[in-house]
């Protein structure tokens, strides 16, 4: 009897110590809500938040729109990404609906993208996310994503934004006789095939910091991108 106790104590122990672990710094953010999931900016405003796993498609819709005169700083490194694994076509999608300076990173802060797939980040081409106001030595990184465009714009013209799109100062691969890294593609997507889709392997720029007359401050980081350019299908 006491055996059976302690047995059953001992598993109780060794399951907590398990769920702690595999949660430790993770949050589920889904749309709608599930019971193990919560908004985005929750994920965010939670400094033991390291990791994000997007369970479902999501939209920031106006949840970030709260943070219009003052943004939602972030003084740790996060990274954001769909569950480990899935192929291309079940990437969960996030919108961030051309939000703007919303969220800041500290100078150490590295907010990474990965396996996920990015929509309005910005509005034009160029790898800054417009969400983001930095500091000089802030991070955004992307990892294997993919951009999904509204408007298909150019391979080539956009490969010629890139190219002539000095590298980052302050990230690797700074040398003036760097090249930025890129290639076309035969991109699939959501089963549709995307011949000559622009693959930027390894690029980087500092985004200036800038202030936009009605629209408050972004950029004033670096970027490190590794992305698939898609255009949107709908
Ligand atoms: C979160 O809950 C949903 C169901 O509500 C489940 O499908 C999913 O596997 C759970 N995810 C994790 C990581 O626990
Ligand atoms: C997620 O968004 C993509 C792109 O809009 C869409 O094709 C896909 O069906 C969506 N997935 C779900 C589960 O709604
Ligand atoms: C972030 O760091 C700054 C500077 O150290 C500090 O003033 C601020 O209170 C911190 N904010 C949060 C949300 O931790
Ligand atoms: C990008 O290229 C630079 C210069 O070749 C290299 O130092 C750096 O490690 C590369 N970064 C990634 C993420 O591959």
């Amino acid at each position: 009897m006491h055996r059976a106790v302690l047995r059953l104590l001992v598993a109780a122990i060794i399951l907590y110590a398990f769920i702690s672990t595999a949660s430790a710094g993770t949050a589920y953010v889904a749309q709608p809500q599930q019971p193990n999931s919560t908004t985005l900016v929750q994920a965010l405003s939670d400094s033991s938040v390291s990791q994000i796993l997007l369970l479902t498609n999501y939209s920031v819709n106006d949840e970030l729109d709260q943070f219009k005169d003052r943004p939602l700083q972030i003084n740790r490194s996060v990274s954001i990404s769909g569950a480990p694994g899935l192929p291309p076509a079940s990437l969960p999608v996030l919108d961030l609906r051309w939000k703007r300076g919303k969220l800041a990173l500290c100078s150490s802060c590295v907010f990474e993208f990965k396996d996920i797939v990015v929509a309005n980040e910005r509005q034009g081409v160029g790898p800054a996310f417009d969400v983001f106001v930095g500091k000089p030595g802030s991070v955004v990184a992307t990892r294997n994503i993919y951009r999904l465009r509204l408007a298909c714009t150019n391979a080539q013209y956009t490969s010629d934004v890139v190219s002539s799109t000095r590298r980052s100062a302050v990230l690797p691969g700074s040398g003036s006789s760097e090249a930025q890294q890129q290639q076309t593609v035969d991109a699939t997507y959501q089963g549709r095939s995307y011949p000559g889709s622009l693959f930027t392997r390894n690029l980087t720029a500092d985004i200036p910091f800038v202030v936009q007359e009605g629209r408050g401050p972004s950029g004033g980081y670096a970027v490190v991108s590794s992305t698939l350019h898609s255009p949107d299908h709908i």
